[in-house]
C-alpha cells in the first residue's frame, strides 16, 4: 500500500468526550495521574481523516492572557511524520494569534530528542529546563528510558506568534510579532491594529521589505 500523505486531513475543534482521545493522550505522557489532573482542561483541536481522530493537540492558558500552552498533542503512530503534527501547530498558533496571545509554550522531555526537533522545526526555541519534573511521585516509573537517556528533565520551549499585517493596494503583506500589535478577532483570520507606539517600526519593517508603509 503507498504511504499515505497528511492530503486527507482536515483539523477540526473536539466538542466530544475527552476519554474516547485518552489513547492519543498516553502516546505523550507516561503518567496516568498527570494525564488525570489535566485531561478536561482547555481546549483540543483533532486531525480527522474520514470519520477518524488520528491527532489531537490540547491548548491550554497559563494564568497569563497573552500566553498559551500546548498541554499535550499527539499523530497516531502509523500516520507519524506525514506533516500532521505540523498542521495541528499551524491551527493552534492561528487559533490563538487571533484571541491576543502572543506567545506559546510547550514542555517537553529533555530525553525526548526527537520531540524537541520536532518543535525546533516549528519555530520554537528553548526556554528553561526543570530538572527532576519526571519522578515517580509524579506518576512517572522509575528508570524509565526514552532513546536510552532516561526519562528526569522537562525542557520548557517558547515560540513568538506572528501575525500577518495587510497592506492596502499591491504593497506586500509583512509578519510582526503579535506582542507589536492590540487584536480584532474576525471570523478567521486576526486584523492587527497598530499602536501609535508602533507606527514607526512598523514603517521600518514595510521599507525593509520594499514598500512604504502609511499607517
Ligand atoms: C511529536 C508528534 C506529535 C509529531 O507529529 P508528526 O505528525 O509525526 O510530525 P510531522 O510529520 O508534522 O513532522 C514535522 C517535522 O518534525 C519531524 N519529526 C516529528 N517527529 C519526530 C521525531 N520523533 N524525531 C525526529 N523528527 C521528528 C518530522 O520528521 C518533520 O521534519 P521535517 O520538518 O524535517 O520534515 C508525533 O511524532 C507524536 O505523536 N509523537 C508521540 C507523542 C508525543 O511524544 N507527543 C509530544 C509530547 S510533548
Amino acid at each position: 500500500m503507498p504511504a499515505r500523505s497528511a492530503d486527507d486531513v482536515r483539523i477540526e475543534t473536539y466538542g466530544g468526550a475527552r476519554d474516547n482521545l485518552r489513547a492519543l493522550f498516553e502516546l505523550a505522557d507516561d503518567s496516568a495521574a498527570e494525564l488525570d489532573s489535566y485531561i478536561e482542561a482547555g481546549r483540543v483541536l483533532v486531525a480527522v481523516s474520514g470519520a477518524e481522530v488520528i491527532g489531537h493537540l490540547q491548548l491550554t492558558g497559563t494564568g497569563d492572557p497573552r500566553q498559551a500552552e500546548i498541554k499535550n498533542m499527539a499523530v497516531r503512530e502509523a500516520r507519524q511524520g506525514q506533516g500532521i503534527g505540523r498542521q495541528l501547530i499551524q491551527a493552534a498558533v492561528d487559533l490563538v494569534a487571533a484571541e491576543g496571545v502572543t506567545l506559546i509554550l510547550v514542555a517537553t522531555a529533555a530525553a525526548d530528542t526527537g520531540n524537541l526537533r520536532f518543535y525546533q522545526r516549528q519555530g520554537f526555541r528553548m526556554r528553561s529546563v526543570e530538572r527532576d519534573a519526571f519522578t515517580p511521585a509524579t506518576g512517572y516509573p522509575p528508570g524509565l528510558l526514552i532513546d536510552g537517556i532516561e526519562l528526569r528533565d522537562r525542557v520548557w520551549l517558547d515560540r513568538a506568534v506572528l501575525v500577518r499585517v495587510h497592506l492596502t493596494g499591491d504593497r506586500q503583506d509583512f509578519e510582526v510579532p503579535a506582542s507589536d500589535g492590540a487584536f480584532e478577532g474576525t471570523d478567521d483570520r486576526a486584523v492587527v491594529v497598530v499602536r501609535p507606539e508602533h507606527v514607526q517600526r512598523l514603517a521600518i519593517l514595510a521599507e525593509r521589505d520594499g514598500t512604504r508603509a502609511d499607517p
